[in-house]
């Protein structure tokens, strides 16, 4: 019964979607005397019309502006007319307020919204308010607040065009009907057409606009569509984008994509955006600079071309091609992420942002990078060059080494994504931090497509943003480096499998600064036998909680293998290199057993 009831619905859908006016009348505003009466000249005379929409409107009834009023059936009345409509340049706005309401109603009852609704109940008492609608459908118990809009201005639709403190409550009762269970809606009825987004009037009243966000985030949907209007008649069309967040943002997006597509570097990771690439790119992509990464790119897609091969790649394999990069937890975790793929998925990467971000050691930004850039979904990705780009444009004081201005930053991000460009809109604020908005030196504003919009320009403050304020300091560890050396080999020893550099390999070392004749004591004791000992000098590592100060020395024995009583590892060189994973912490000593190591060997070749 519901199957046939819906498909006779659907037939007459196209008519009855609309709302019709019977006897109206073009006339000519000319004042208003009170917020419930107009004078309007029709046919030559000046009448007095009601005026339903007790908004201001002011930027509607303006001294001649063509109107569209409706003739009372009363009797009763003491005004004769409603008025129904204003032209405003080329748009047709529809000023009734009681409208709104009229026509969600119906056009839900067509089927639209909410499907298989079973009851739907006007003015229905939640709480301290009446709210608009109550909806019945299946499980579900829906209510509706609707609003209507008629405030525009360069095709922005925003509400409310004065202080209400009604719809405050509103939005706040409807944010606690969904802690009991209900799904709620605000509805924002633009009764116009053609505008490009809707977003809160800060300007008239903020606290509505804080609600609204506060709602949003509490799980209210926030919703807009927009209308066909003529002089008679008004029908809900389509759907309206609603920026709770930061309209220029929105505003950035267009420009942004246009000069990425222009200007966007031609970088290997690039070039087959799939999700495996992209991750394996992102990820090296924290550690080091786009230059850097290009060779370790390479090599590791060509020795792990596959989720699979990752996998089941060995620990030295895996440690060999990170060498180099730092957090060697990171390709750990790689490793990890990759064996849950083969395991939850198939071997094939997860499409959807959820179950890529429920991947070990991915976050929000690898996530969103890996969403957008392989998958075309509207998921931010936020790393330090888009923190940068965004604080500049919203001239942001915020910290961004706090988690929760990132979270911000990546709410406000996520709804103004355009749905057809999400790689190019994420990617574009990544290469504006890159290579226009540059950070530390000056930001090339001249370059930038963001250069009218952004606020820190406009303020003469990009060079002061974005605000991070100092990390706590870090402990520093003296350390004392042994390169023990015989006629052939040189001792490595592995490091334990938990903690800092977990499983790498690495020339001896001890804790503190040792002098010369404390370092000859210590290899004696350790049953080496010394012939020379050169100083190697000092040499600094900076790890994200630690740093390491290191003093090293050379020391020659004669034959390593046959005293030492360290679990030591006595390997030639030229092995050392190909095969042993060695942190750069000890690359400024790697000279002396004439090895590169890391980013120092890619740059030599
Ligand atoms: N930095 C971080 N991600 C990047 C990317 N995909 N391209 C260029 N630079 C980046």
């Amino acid at each position: 019964m519901r199957k046939s009831k819906r498909s006779s619905l659907k037939r007459k859908k196209q008519e009855s979607d609309l709302m019709k006016y019977e006897r109206i009348q073009k006339g000519t505003f000319q004042e208003r005397p009170n917020r419930f009466i107009a004078h309007i000249e029709i046919d030559g005379k000046k009448e007095t019309v009601h005026v339903k929409n007790t908004g201001r409107c002011a930027e509607l009834l303006t001294p001649g502006a063509e109107v569209y009023v409706q003739k009372s059936d009363s009797l009763e009345r003491k005004t004769g007319w409603d008025l129904i409509s204003v032209k405003k340049g080329e748009r047709m706005i529809n000023m009734d307020s009681q409208i709104p309401n009229r026509i969600v109603k119906e056009w839900m009852e067509e089927g639209h919204f909410v499907k298989d609704i079973s009851l739907i109940r006007p003015e229905y008492t939640y709480r301290n308010s009446r709210i608009d609608l109550y909806v019945e459908a299946e499980e579900r118990k829906i209510l509706v607040e609707v609003k209507g809009v008629t405030l525009e201005e360069g095709g922005v639709v925003r509400f409310p065009d004065a202080p209400s403190e009604r719809a405050v409550k509103h939005v706040e009762e409807l944010t606690e009907a969904v802690k009991e269970g209900y799904e709620a809606y605000v509805f924002f009825v633009i009764q116009m057409k053609d505008v490009r987004y809707f977003t809160p009037n800060m300007d008239t009243h903020r606290a509505f606009g804080e609600a609204l966000r506060r709602a949003a985030r509490a799980g209210v949907r926030i919703v807009a569509y927009d209308c066909d209007v003529e002089a008679d008649r008004i029908a809900i069309a389509g759907n309206v984008p609603v920026i709770l967040g930061e309209p220029l943002l929105y505003e950035l997006a267009r420009p942004l994509i246009s000069w990425y597509r222009e200007n966007r570097r031609d970088l290997p990771w690039r070039e087959q955006p799939d999700a495996y690439h992209v991750w394996v790119s992102e990820i090296m992509l924290q550690q080091t600079r786009v230059e850097a990464v290009k060779p370790y790119y390479e090599r590791f897609l060509k020795a792990l071309p596959t989720v699979r091969h990752l996998a089941e790649a060995g620990e030295d394999t895996l440690l060999k091609l990170w060498e180099g990069l730092g957090y060697y937890n990171r390709v750990r975790n790689m490793q990890k992420a990759a064996q849950q793929i083969m395991v939850d998925h198939n071997g094939t990467f997860p499409d959807t942002y959820e179950q890529i971000l429920s991947l070990k050691g991915i976050g929000s930004y690898t996530a969103g990078a890996v969403s957008a850039f392989a998958f075309g979904l509207p998921k931010p990705a936020v790393d330090g060059n888009v923190l940068r780009v965004v604080s500049r444009i919203l001239a942001s004081e915020e910290d961004i080494m706090k988690q929760s201005v990132r979270a911000d930053i990546e709410r406000k991000l996520e709804e103004v994504i355009p749905a057809d460009a999400a790689s190019d809109f994420d990617q574009g604020l990544i290469e504006l931090g890159a290579i226009v908005c540059l950070p530390n030196g000056e930001p090339k504003c001249m370059e930038c497509p963001a250069r009218s919009l952004c606020r820190a320009r406009k303020l003469g403050i990009e060079k002061e943003l974005p605000v991070k304020k100092k990390q706590k300091a870090r402990r520093v560890e003296e350390r004392t480096v042994f390169i023990f050396r015989d006629g052939e080999n040189a001792a490595v020893r592995k490091r334990p499998g938990r903690g800092l550099l977990a499983g790498m390999y690495e020339f001896p070392n001890v804790e503190g600064k040792l002098t010369e004749a404390d370092a000859l004591n210590y290899s004696r004791e350790i049953g080496l036998s010394p012939l020379h000992i050169r100083s190697l000098g000092e040499a600094k590592h900076i790890f994200s909680h630690v740093e390491w100060h290191m003093t090293g020395y050379l020391i020659r024995v004669d034959e390593l293998e046959n005293s030492c009583t360290e679990d030591f590892l006595f390997v030639h060189p030229d092995e050392v290199q190909e095969k042993y994973p060695v942190p750069a912490a000890f690359e400024q000593y790697t000279a002396y057993i004439n090895i590169r190591l890391g980013q120092d060997k890619y740059r030599a070749e």
